[in-house]
């Protein structure tokens, strides 16, 4: 049996009002579009979020009063442009309780990760001189992940062991998805050099014991790289309490427009890390023989960067703060019970992860007995109910709860217990309707 439970986060906070909810919704004109016949009910936003006029108007204004590219231009706009990227990068660094010189800006999530993956690469072949020593690996060493990784958690770990001789370990989760922790303290050991680990996972939904997963890494001298992609967008994140060494999460996942994302790390660790990506406006000086990077950010920000995308991210940041990360928190978590609870009551569904009652962010994932999820999916999309079907880049997790793929349902401020029962009421149509043509 397993001694795995998530972390509870206790939601202090009052819910969003119904109200107040309607009210957000108008921020958002495409949450009024009609998708085949009826309202779209986008219980997506796990996949990416919608994104309000406040950002899309951020974006907007950078392009018609200050475009110009960054850290590299004498003239006016140049220079506005600069003091807006690096404003957001301010804003981004206080609502994950950073330094702005810890904030890099990426393309996604899955970009800080391989970021990361392949910096330690470099530093095992030697790059970054005597302080890389800590992110040199080769046989012997081993990188530890779960078993309910997003791909983008698992597949530059299983490079970066092919590439450095490394050895690849895993926590494994049970028949509910928990995390195993009773094994986790045989698996993270004096050998173990990183541990990295969803801090939400995308399709259970459970909310993982940080704290736990830092100390037996701490104890053994290892990094802890945490995927936020779930959690900075619904609970917030303070790099500082969970005391992660590395933090990625992506920009269209919170308000946001695609194409951004960040890279938190510690001072120390960023600045002793070579670079990945090398190129223009990251130097000292160079010659033909040899460079020397800036310090971090900038020495893992090379080219022309993604100005409007990071502007239009701070003003994202700006949206959630302005409604609390603390309400919106506790909205998801009232639907996410709700979906929970609903879905266990159709006869068929199986619910994946934490059952009713138990703490997790606002996102279910079903499997439904005999009916393949994107025929779950097609059936609800017919009812302008927009939801993930598949493996949700899962795959061995779904292999481990012996599913080949699920249907996800995942909620954000916008989403209406209307949308909620809508939703309920399309998937026991859709077993029923399946069943009847079984
Ligand atoms: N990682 C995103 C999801 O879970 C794309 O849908």
């Amino acid at each position: 049996m397993s001694t795995t439970q998530s972390t509870v986060e206790t939601t202090v906070a009052e819910p969003l009002s119904a109200a107040e909810v309607q009210r957000l919704r108008l921020d958002f004109p495409i949450l009024g579009e009609q998708v085949n016949g009826h309202p779209l009910a986008y219980l997506d936003s796990g996949a990416t979020s919608q994104k309000p006029l406040q950002v899309l108007d951020a974006e907007r204004e950078f392009y018609l009063h200050e475009n110009s590219a960054v850290h590299r231009g004498a003239h006016t706009l140049a220079a506005l442009a600069t003091e807006s990227f690096e404003n957001a990068r301010a804003t981004v660094a206080r609502f994950i309780g950073a330094d702005d010189d810890e904030v890099v800006y990426t393309s996604n999530a899955t970009e800080g990760i391989n970021l990361v993956a392949y910096a330690m690469s470099n530093a095992s072949a030697g790059r970054g001189g005597a302080a890389a020593e800590r992110f040199r690996l080769g046989p012997g060493d081993e990188i530890v992940v779960t078993e309910m990784e997003h791909h983008a958690n698992l597949l530059p770990w299983q490079e970066l062991a092919a590439r450095t001789g490394a050895t690849l370990r895993y926590i494994p989760i049970d028949e509910y998805g928990a995390l195993r922790l009773d094994e986790a303290a045989g698996i993270i050991g004096e050998r173990t050099r990183v541990v990295a680990f969803t801090h939400v996972s995308n399709v259970l939904g459970c909310i993982n014991p940080v704290e736990h997963l830092v100390a037996l890494a701490r104890a053994v001298g290892a990094l802890v790289l945490l995927d936020a992609c779930q959690s900075a967008p619904h609970l917030g994140l303070d790099v500082r309490a969970l005391d992660v060494d590395f933090a990625v999460f992506s920009g269209h996942k919170m308000l946001g427009p695609t194409g951004v994302g960040v890279l938190y790390g510690r001072r120390e660790l960023l600045n002793a890390l070579p670079p990945f990506l090398t190129g223009g406006s990251m130097i000292v000086s160079v010659s033909m023989e040899h460079t020397e990077y800036l310090p971090a950010p900038q020495r893992f920000e090379a080219g022309t960067q993604r100005v409007s995308q990071a502007i239009a991210l701070g003003a994202a940041i700006d949206y959630l703060s302005a409604v609390g990360l603390d309400r919106i928190s506790a909205h998801e978590h009232a639907l996410g019970q709700r979906l929970v609870e609903g879905l266990s009551g159709i006869d068929g569904v199986r619910v994946l992860g934490p059952q009713s009652g138990q703490p997790r962010v606002g996102l279910a994932s079903f499997d439904v007995a005999g009916i393949h999820s994107h025929d779950v999916g097609q059936f609800l999309d017919d009812r302008g109910i927009a939801v993930r079907v598949g493996h949700h880049c899962a795959q061995p997790l779904h292999r481990r709860l012996g599913v080949v793929s699920s249907t996800r349902a995942s909620t954000y401020l916008y989403t209406t217990d209307d949308e909620v029962h809508r939703f309920l009421a399309g998937v026991a149509d859709a077993v029923t309707f399946f069943g009847a043509h079984a």
